[in-house]
């Protein structure tokens, strides 16, 4: 176990997924609130941070649990901070370092350096440098521009760095983290989907006995995977709902349904559709459309949860980037929905809370869904947004709209599949716009509706970039969409990143 101190860079959830991909697991939590107990760790890296060491409102770590008691490896402003606080010294930087360097020179013998040549590429990003180094600190890396970029500390197992061995273009970022982990640390690399898949299952037969719980589906990763793994754990006493709200894609309700139930799951679909549909009739303000489906969704929820007699907990498939956010050292940046507070809280969001993948990653999740043998299709879906085809209806939604979209979305992500290009896509979809087009078919004018199409390519969904689609496969989803639905006359595609475009139009 690595316990990561996060002094608030924007790096930090990579140095845990370097981590784990090497393996090893590790948890990250905020420098001011270092866990009660540390029996489980083996050792500590430091973050980097914002901010400069030299700053009156820096953070100011007590590592008096941590130091001469675990090996430690400490990045940018960890290591700025453990020479400035011991014996050495930071100063602003002549030359400000951001982006790449090559290390000019390395102590090849020292154990932190094994298997990495002089000259390798490291990520720099940096105002401040270290001057002096700590007491007893001795220097194992240079670059041309910077003499102290790593040393330690002898006598102790301390280690610091000024480049960013999680950064991508640091080549050999993750050899320098095993060789401080495994080979410095001792640290076994046995933290695999597999072992996560044991534990988790034990660990849940054991909080929840023989207690009922109560869990959403949505058709997505996180919530299929949630529901597997606590099926292995307590089987029939999971109670899964699957609700319709009407605004899926076509035939997905359905077909995901019959996937739920193959699966062993003990699932209930409830069609609500209509009541969706009520809810936001006449709604076009995308702010109050997600309100109105939050709403629904929870009564509809609510009601199904009541009809589970005795129910004690409530599952969510909440992942790792959302308990770091919730718990940074930024705050946290989601509040609860203000709808949650009207009328007070609706029953089953007293139950207990169980969330078996809130210490996983995405792909983590992902790797754990295959390794419990859920079906790789289900896995590598995209994300859909949970007011689904509400958002992508501009405007106010009717049945008919619903169901000229869902035709046009079937035949852009059908089309994505049969040339082998929905993988290549984080996410798509059909945008059904609030205008009409003059066209002509045969001898006659029409005056139809236009439809954007959207593709991006983003790891998660924060910025992202437009794809270069094919022409020809653009002209072959054009053609059917034209041809097949009726009412649309015109496609577009949009051509916007992220930011300063959204990816969804509302
Ligand atoms: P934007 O449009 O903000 O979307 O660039 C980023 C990602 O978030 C999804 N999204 C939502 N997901 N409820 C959701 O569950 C929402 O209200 C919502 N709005 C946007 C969007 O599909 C994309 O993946």
């Amino acid at each position: 176990n690595v316990l990561i101190l996060d002094f608030g860079s924007q790096y930090t959830q990579l140095i845990a997924r370097r981590v784990r991909e090497l393996n090893i697991y590790c948890e990250i939590h905020p420098y001011h609130n270092i866990p009660e107990s540390l029996d489980e760790f083996k050792a500590v890296i430091l973050s980097g941070s914002p901010f400069s060491t030299r700053a009156e409102d820096a953070p100011h770590p007590d590592l008096s649990r941590i130091k001469g008691k675990f090996p430690i490896l400490a990045v940018c402003y960890g290591a700025q901070y453990l020479a400035h606080f011991n014996g050495g010294s930071v100063a602003p930087s002549n030359i400000r370092e951001y982006g790449r360097a090559k290390l000019s020179m390395i102590k090849a013998e020292e154990p932190l350096f094994k298997n990495i040549q002089e000259g390798t590429q490291v990520w720099m990003s940096h105002s401040d440098t270290i001057a002096k180094l700590p007491e007893n600190g001795i220097r194992l890396a240079s670059t041309p521009d910077v003499l102290n970029a790593a040393y330690r500390v002898d006598g102790q197992q301390i280690y610091g760095i000024q480049f960013h061995p999680e950064v991508y273009h640091t080549t050999d970022g993750k050899q320098l983290l095993e060789n401080f982990l495994v080979h410095i640390a001792g640290i076994e690399q046995s933290w695999t989907p597999a072992a996560f898949v044991d534990t988790t299952v034990d660990a849940l037969k054991e909080q929840l006995g023989d207690d009922k719980v109560v869990l959403g589906l949505s058709g997505g990763v996180d919530s299929t995977v949630a529901a597997i793994l606590l099926h292995k754990a307590i089987g029939k006493n999971l109670y899964c709902i699957f609700v319709n709200n009407g605004l899926l894609r076509k035939n997905e309700f359905s077909d995901v349904l019959s996937q739920y139930k193959d699966m062993g799951l003990n699932v209930k679909g409830v069609d609500a559709s209509v009541r969706f549909l009520e809810a936001l009739k006449d709604v076009s303000d995308p702010e109050l459309k997600r309100k109105a489906i939050g709403n629904a969704f929870i009564e509809v929820f609510d009601d199904e949860a009541h009809q589970v007699e005795d129910v004690d907990w409530l599952a969510q498939g909440t992942i790792y980037p959302d308990v770091i956010e919730s718990v940074s050292v930024n705050g946290p940046s989601v509040t609860i929905k203000s709808h949650h507070n009207v009328g007070g809280l609706p029953d089953f969001m007293k139950l207990k809370v169980v969330e078996p993948l809130r210490m996983l990653f995405k792909d983590e999740v992902r790797r754990v869904g295959a390794e419990m043998g859920i079906d790789k299709k289900l896995l590598g879906r995209h994300p859909f947004p949970g007011p689904g085809l509400a958002i992508r209806i501009l405007g106010d939604i009717t049945a008919e709209k619903v169901r000229i979209l869902q035709e046009v979305d079937a035949i852009f992500i059908n089309g994505l599949r049969k040339w082998d290009l929905y993988d290549k896509v984080w996410q798509a979809g059909a945008i059904l716009l609030p205008v009409q087009s003059v066209g002509v078919m045969g001898d006659e004018r029409t005056y139809e509706k236009v439809v954007a199409l959207r593709a991006v390519e983003s790891t998660d969904g924060m910025t992202a970039d437009w794809v270069n689609l094919p022409y020809e496969f653009l002209q072959e989803t054009s053609n059917h969409i034209i041809n097949r639905v009726k009412g649309v006359n015109r496609v577009v595609y949009d051509i916007s990143s992220k930011p300063p475009a959204t990816i969804e139009w509302e």
